[in-house]
């Protein structure tokens, strides 16, 4: 996969932490070119741009970006292109957040704010970076999006919606840029352990470290997958999401998890 990867320039958004910050130090140990982390974290993106920086000097730009402003993600995305000698062959909508509350509590707000951060962040990074694209005759878009998509579970409705919503919109815009050779692929990256789990009390035993996860994704990339499925539950998942025969069996189990996180007894 080093040649899909070599002197290319990426850029990662929500790249300080996580899956982002191991796609972007991958990319690296791959060959790119350059490599932009774009976060909100300007603590986190200050360090791991430094740390980076001294391992593969020069190749590393971190621009402090909030991917719910328009303006933000289009200021970020030409500075990258600057960086870039006006290159850009891959970008990661990777920012997102967990968004956890029981339905009843959600505000509108709240609901505003999930799709900006986890739906348009996405799409203003797609929007402006399409004319870099096309002027150079292609580039690969990958969106991240959950397995939540194939399982919505109780007290996750933002994350469901705003996810499921990403998702339908890569798919429908992989077949409209197809044949300008921009390749739109969607991330379901696994359960993977990062700060995303602080505040659901830490991440489950089964999860992934972030390295394994960005070595799933950038394979993924390579063979240019339609949706990148990292793990094999999360395979499972997508199999019988829609499935007529397991239908019932879904049931039990999404009531299950719901029961058992409105009694408490299972942290999100
Ligand atoms: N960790 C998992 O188990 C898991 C599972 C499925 C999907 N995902 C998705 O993977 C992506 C990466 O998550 P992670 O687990 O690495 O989490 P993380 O919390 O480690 O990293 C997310 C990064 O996004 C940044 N960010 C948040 N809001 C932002 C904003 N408005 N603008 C710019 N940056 C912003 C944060 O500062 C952080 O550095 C997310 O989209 C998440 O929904 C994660």
């Amino acid at each position: 996969m080093k040649e899909y990867y070599e002197n290319k320039v990426g850029v990662v958004t929500g790249g300080a932490s996580g899956i982002g910050l191991a796609l972007c130090e991958m990319l690296l140990s791959l060959g790119a070119k350059a490599v932009i982390m774009a976060d909100l974290n300007a603590e986190k993106l200050k360090a791991e741009t430094k740390r980076l920086n001294d391992i593969y000097p020069g190749k590393v730009l971190g621009i402090q970006t909030d991917v719910t402003k328009k303006e933000s993600v289009f200021s970020m995305i030409e500075k990258a292109a600057e960086f870039g000698s006006g290159r850009i062959d891959l970008l990661f909508n990777n920012a997102g957040l967990g968004l956890v509350k029981p339905f009843d509590e959600t505000t509108d707000e709240d609901w505003k704010f999930a799709f900006d951060v986890n739906f348009y962040g996405a799409l203003y990074g797609i929007q402006a970076v399409l004319p870099i694209m096309r002027g150079q005759g292609g580039g690969h878009i990958a969106n991240t999006a959950s397995g939540i998509v194939f399982a919505p579970m109780a007290f996750q409705s933002m994350y469901s919606a705003t996810k499921s919503a990403l998702v339908g919109l890569t798919g429908s815009l992989r077949y409209e840029f197809w044949d300008e050779n921009i390749r739109f692929s969607t991330v379901i990256p696994g359960t993977v352990a990062t700060p995303i789990w602080d505040k659901a009390g830490g991440p489950p035993e089964s999860a992934i470290t972030p390295e394994e996860s960005a070595r799933g994704i950038l394979k993924g990339l390579a063979e240019n997958e339609r949706v990148i499925i990292v793990t094999d539950p999360d395979r499972e998942g997508a199999i019988n999401a829609f499935r007529p025969e397991v239908a019932r069996g879904m049931d039990e189990y999404l009531l299950n998890v719901a029961r058992q996180r409105k009694s408490g007894k299972a942290a999100i």
